[in-house]
């Protein structure tokens, strides 16, 4: 299994992402925010590629007040979360929430039905367009009528001269306030070479529509990172 954890890097996986993408805070409380607005009692929740699961838990703890009663999954294929995973689910389970964290890689979760939100943050990216399309399509049809995939992306721009400048000025960044050395970035870079597959805004809106989501409104973006939620709307199939 790739390894995209980077947890064997002192300050550990969550502290690593939020060091690599700026504003990586805010786009998760607009996450955990726009979570409240679709997850509903009786309903399954799921969070594609949950790394530790802290995207799962937030989502919880900001939703049980209203609903007490909805289903939290987290899939993530990746050997160096399962420790972390096993260890919240305990926790969350204790607390008396239905949570299961399913070490899996998504092509073959077998669970989309009756889902109100679906998460995927810095997820899609990894897959082929293949794969995606056919990930896309689960999504869609797993939604309720009226629920949300809220999802965030490394994209590529359409314009080469642009494209250059968003990767320099990104790796100025990841020096200066990341506090990663160029050597650090550059091992990174190649570490990914293989697995990142990122597509132009466009591309990615065109997917997310394809599979048949007719609201996509992006709601954060930074260097080249991208949020949105695309809704699944009444009377479509
Ligand atoms: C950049 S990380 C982001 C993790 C998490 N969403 C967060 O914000 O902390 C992407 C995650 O997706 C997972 N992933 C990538 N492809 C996957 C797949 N096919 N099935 C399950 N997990 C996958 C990786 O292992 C990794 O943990």
């Amino acid at each position: 299994m790739p390894d995209f954890t980077f947890a064997h890097r002192e300050e550990g996986f969550d502290e690593h992402i939020n060091r690599s993408v700026r504003g990586y805070s805010d786009l998760l409380q607009d996450v955990i925010s726009l979570s409240r607005y679709f997850i509903e009692n009786d309903t399954n929740v799921l969070d594609i590629g949950c790394s530790t699961g802290k995207v799962t838990e937030a989502m919880l703890r900001h939703n049980t007040d209203h609903c007490d009663n909805a289903k939290w999954i987290g899939v993530e294929f990746a050997d160096g979360f399962k420790k972390d995973l096993v260890k919240r689910e305990a926790s969350l389970k204790k607390e008396g929430h239905d949570v299961e964290f399913q070490h899996l890689d998504i092509k073959k979760f077998r669970g989309w039905e009756n889902i109100s939100l679906i998460t995927s943050i810095f997820t899609l990216q990894f897959m082929s367009k293949k794969d995606r399309m056919e990930i896309l399509r689960n999504i869609y049809t797993g939604l309720n009528e009226g629920g949300a995939f809220i999802f965030a992306e490394k994209t590529i721009c359409q314009s080469a001269l642009v494209q250059d400048m968003i990767t320099f000025n990104y790796y100025d960044y990841k020096r200066s306030v990341g506090k990663f050395t160029t050597e650090d970035i550059m091992d990174k870079e190649r570490t990914l070479r293989h697995m990142m597959k990122p597509l132009t805004w466009e591309q990615v809106e065109h997917m997310v529509r394809y599979a048949g989501f007719a609201t996509v409104q992006p709601f954060w973006r930074n260097h080249a990172f991208v949020g949105a939620i695309a809704i699944k709307e009444y009377g479509r199939t």
